[in-house]
């Protein structure tokens, strides 16, 4: 949700700013812009365009930037005010000199404005961030460090911030509550930025800037405070994913890469947990005694993570018993939840940062429960809110809609629930190993799934003219159904809706005709018979089935329109076997559509605003 590069250093700052926030546009890709300070002269230099920063790349070309060797720029999600050049980042102040790019909500900007209006302060936009340049000229006595410290002191919110001035072209200032932001540290030249991608090709040292903490950079040192000014001595940390994970490698699209790497990131996952008869998730051994007397979980996550949480709740309830709900972040966090001492309180995320998951847990946190999260980005400030975090080891998801970051979550729930179950004791403990083992085979399926995807292409293009899509699955499907509908909706805009199937009669059916597409998710199960049923329904009227079915399934060809295999395996891991073919489907369809597959309008990766 926005993101934030800023430079400093020897090189020349205007081609390397837009470079690497390329690699931030999954952040968000309403308008960008970028503003550099000249040296010499001291003018500063900013130039902004609505929509994808190749919109910024084009106007670059007819009007280029002077050389520069500090600058800032920013790629955005609108939040206040429309989408459009002038709301584009960078701000400044009435003088011109200063420069920020703000990630992030103001919460109280409306009464700072009104304030400094009344000084005399004239805005240009129609955002929050705008407020910050004026206070920070408001405060400014030559001090530009001791300024922003000022501004912080009044801001309400959530932000991560790159500051720059004319008067002070050896600094780059930054500061972060609540949003994330990292500062690398390369030779002769430093940078800030919103993630990694966008810093990697530079340097692989970096300072995950605490919440609460600012930071002043030069080209050749960094000094980290405290909003108070304490001098602090940051944690350097060596990042150890490769260039390649940020790059698309000859695949079309992030997406597709991600997709295809998901054998790999689930090979991964299943060697380090499972070795043999045994598993472990050392993480959670600490809280071995909490585990042993909780009452309940609560999941709490958005987006695909949500549904990932949803899977959870069959197989954790399936495996040990426990009973699990799952809340959505930003409704748990505003109903004045039941936590008890004695809750498991459990937040997915991919990005570890979404403002309303985050929020849920310090919402939880104060009520007493212990908060284990599953996260894939490492440091992220979900993850450090955490009693005990599991990091799925994903890498970095690029694509907006998420594939590998949510089978790994999949993935880790089966691990968690095998750990609950062995705690509490109530299934039998075959029953448990069973799971684990077939769990072991997962990556190899994935490999032989991934063969056929050609004609899962076919099938997807064949039905792309559909305006409209129905996913049914019941029981630990019925998760699945959601996520194949949210997948579809988000990258190629048509309207679908993921129903428990059993509940079709009671709506759905309303919507069947010869116009309508149901992606039918119908492994192996118990439940079997009553998806064959429901086909038979959608059938009678008219509708076109598309049918997801286990490996030598041949009767089910007589009742569905097409049929789409997925080997055998365990009926508890059917979701992540499912989750393929449903991610193909949504992929194939937003490309027949000539839809942006990896950024898909209005959308953002990570989602840092309530
Ligand atoms: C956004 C993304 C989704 C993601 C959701 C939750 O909406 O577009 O793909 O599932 O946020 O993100 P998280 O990082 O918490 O998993």
């Amino acid at each position: 949700m926005c993101g934030i590069v800023g430079y400093i250093g020897d090189k020349k700052a205007p081609p390397l700013l837009i470079d690497a926030l390329k690699k931030l546009e999954y952040r968000g890709y309403d308008s960008s812009g970028v503003g550099i300070v000249v040296p010499g002269d001291g003018n500063i230099v900013l130039r902004k365009a609505h929509g994808k920063i190749q919109n910024l790349q084009n106007l670059l070309r007819s009007k280029p930037f002077p050389d520069s060797s500090l600058g800032i720029s920013h790629t955005r999600w609108a939040t206040h005010g429309v989408p459009n050049k002038v709301n584009a980042h960078p701000h400044r102040d009435c003088t011109g000199k200063i420069l920020i790019v703000h990630n992030g909500i103001i919460e109280n900007y409306e009464s700072l404005k009104a304030a400094l209006q009344k000084k005399g302060h004239k805005f240009v936009s129609d955002t929050d961030t705008e407020v910050i340049a004026h206070l920070i000229e408001s405060h400014y006595k030559k001090d530009l460090l001791a300024a922003v410290q000022k501004t912080i002191k009044q801001l309400k919110g959530a932000f991560a911030l790159g500051v720059i001035c004319s008067d002070h072209p050896d600094t780059l200032i930054a500061a972060r509550i609540g949003s994330p932001l990292i500062i690398g540290l390369g030779k002769n030249e430093n940078f800030i930025a919103s993630d990694v991608p966008a810093i990697l090709e530079h340097t692989r040292k970096v300072i995950y800037l605490k919440d609460g903490q600012m930071a002043k950079l030069s080209k050749d040192n960094v000094e980290v405070f405290t909003f108070a000014g304490k001098s602090v001595k940051p944690k350097i940390d060596k990042v150890t994913f490769s260039l390649d994970a940020v790059q698309k490698q000859g695949y079309a699209h992030f997406m597709l890469k991600e997709m295809h790497e998901q054998s790999d990131v689930l090979k991964q996952m299943v060697q380090k947990r499972i070795k043999g008869n045994t598993f472990h998730l050392e993480e959670l051994s600490t809280l071995d005694k909490e585990l042993k007397n909780i009452t309940n979980i609560i999941i709490v996550a958005c987006g695909t993570a949500y549904h990932a949480g949803l899977v959870g709740k069959y197989v954790i309830e399936a495996l040990s018993g426990i009973p699990v709900t799952v809340d959505v972040s930003s409704e748990f966090r505003y109903r004045n939840p039941i936590v008890g001492k004695k809750t498991l309180v459990m937040a997915v995320s991919q990005s570890g940062e979404t403002a309303d998951t985050l929020a849920a847990i310090k919402e939880a946190k104060a009520k007493g429960a212990k908060i284990v999260s599953i996260c894939n980005v490492i440091g992220s400030s979900i993850a450090r809110e955490s009693d005990g975090v599991l990091y799925t080891h994903a890498g970095p998801e690029i694509g907006v809609a998420s594939t590998k970051a949510y089978t790994a979550q999949l993935c880790m729930f089966y691990l968690i629930a095998a750990k609950l179950g062995v705690v509490r004791g109530v299934v039998a403990k075959k029953d448990i190993d069973n799971v684990i083992q077939a769990l072991k085979h997962i990556p190899a399926l994935y490999k032989k799934m991934l063969k056929t995807k050609n004609a899962i292409a076919r099938v997807a293009r064949s039905n792309a003219h559909f305006g409209c899509f129905l996913f049914l699955g019941r029981n630990v499907n019925y998760p699945s159904a959601m996520e194949g509908a949210l997948k579809l909706k988000e990258i190629s805009y048509i309207p679908a809706e993921g129903y428990a199937a059993g509940e079709m009669k009671h709506g759905p059916i309303a919507l069947i005709d010869e116009y309508r597409a149901v992606v039918c998710i119908a492994p192996e199960s118990d439940t079997y018979e009553k998806m064959i049923s429901n086909i038979q329904e959608i059938r009678s009227r008219k509708g076109k089935v598309i049918a997801i079915a286990t490996e030598g399934d041949e009767a089910i060809k007589k009742h569905a329109t097409h049929v789409l295999y997925v080997p055998k395996t365990h009926k508890l891991l059917t979701p992540l076997l499912v989750a393929l073919p449903l991610q193909l489907i949504a992929y194939y369809i937003s490309v027949k559509r000539g839809c942006d597959v990896d950024q898909p309008r209005n959308l953002a990766k990570s989602v840092t605003v309530e």
